[in-house]
């Protein structure tokens, strides 16, 4: 045994006292390696289009369907809890087989754009999620060939078209999450062609086809009428082809990366973290707080506990920051 090893064991060599460094509160905040704050947090939301009222999502317990009112106050606290920004959802009134409203100057999600620039300029970090599912009338994340397949090549010009008016309206962050091929490239290109250089690009880069976006669909009416979306999201099993698809996204210029789901893809999240120099982020899915929500309402688990646990350990497999439905309510208790 080396002299340290005798040193730490103490009078009963062949043990180490791990419990010295755990024995009080401020010895383990003193020597906790993660820490989680407020600006590690972004906050989804979605805005609905037609509503008087916001609509409670049954799926997701205290999350809703914001009208552009609601949306402006539920800012306004997001800014005051102070989280880094919002990641913003539309639901338009009327959909088409192209998703026209996406890029429509006064569609909804860029009206909520405008208006949130307008009350907060750069308090927040505005990301416009930027995908046709929610404005596709058939519910997939591009344009459809008669035959039911997503085709990917012409989706590329909607969602060029769709970041250039999202950064017209007001975004400060584009955020594909559709897993086209070469979507980055060609958002970029669309960006700069607008004049739009200096506008960012967050890469939804490791997206996997998961059963845990089911209650989202719910928020954001978007579910496929017709197949899934297993052709163009990643597969489960895989871990390797997310390090190729986030390259890729690097490559074609995207500045910062996403692994989503969260909490089932934390081997992601850390293999993405070792591989990049860009910022990642992860980001914690409807199904994971519903599953959390459904536990705690059961009496199953300690709500606060458990949710500042997922964060935390989302925050040490190496995601710099965390998109979740609790950002607000996390931030709150992290203060
Ligand atoms: C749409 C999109 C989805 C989510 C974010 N953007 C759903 C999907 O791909 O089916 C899921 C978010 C969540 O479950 O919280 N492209």
């Amino acid at each position: 045994m080396t002299d340290p090893d005798v040193r730490r064991a103490g009078a009963h060599p062949g043990f180490a006292r791990g419990r010295r460094l755990r024995s009080t509160p401020a010895m383990r905040r003193w020597t906790a390696q993660t820490r989680l704050a407020p600006a590690d947090l972004v906050l989804p939301v979605f805005v609905k289009e037609g509503i008087a009222e916001p609509q409670p999502i049954s799926s997701m317990p205290g999350v809703v369907q914001h009208t552009q009112d609601s949306l402006r106050q539920a800012a306004h606290e997001a800014a005051e809890a102070g989280i880094s920004g919002l990641m913003l959802f539309g639901i338009p009134a009327d959909k088409d087989p192209v998703g026209s409203q996406a890029d429509a100057a006064d569609g909804v999600v860029n009206r909520a754009l405008q208006h949130l620039r307008a009350d907060l300029g750069d308090e927040l970090v505005l990301m416009a999620d930027l995908c046709l599912c929610e404005y596709t009338d058939h519910g997939h994340c591009g344009v459809v060939t008669p035959a039911g397949v997503v085709d990917n090549d012409p989706t590329l010009d909607r969602y060029a078209a769709v970041a250039i008016a999202q950064a017209q309206a007001g975004a400060h962050v584009i955020a594909p999450s559709g897993m086209m091929d070469g979507q980055v490239a060609a958002i970029r290109a669309g960006l700069d062609s607008a004049a739009y250089t200096e506008t960012p690009i967050l890469a939804y880069a490791a997206k996997y086809a998961s059963g845990f976006y089911g209650p989202f669909r719910e928020a954001a009416e978007g579910a496929p009428q017709f197949g899934d979306r297993s052709t163009y999201q990643m597969d489960p099993p895989n871990a390797d082809e997310a390090l190729r698809e986030v390259a890729q996204d690097l490559a074609e210029g995207a500045d910062a990366v996403m692994v989503k789901p969260a909490l089932p893809y934390l081997d992601i999240v850390a293999r993405v973290a070792d591989a990049v120099d860009v910022p990642v982020a992860a980001y914690q899915v409807s199904g994971e707080y519903a599953m959390v929500e459904a536990a705690a309402a059961n009496g199953w688990v300690d709500r606060q506990r458990a949710v500042l646990e997922t964060l935390t350990a989302i925050r040490r497999a190496g995601a710099g920051s965390v998109l979740t439905y609790w950002a607000v309510e996390a931030a709150r208790w992290l203060r």
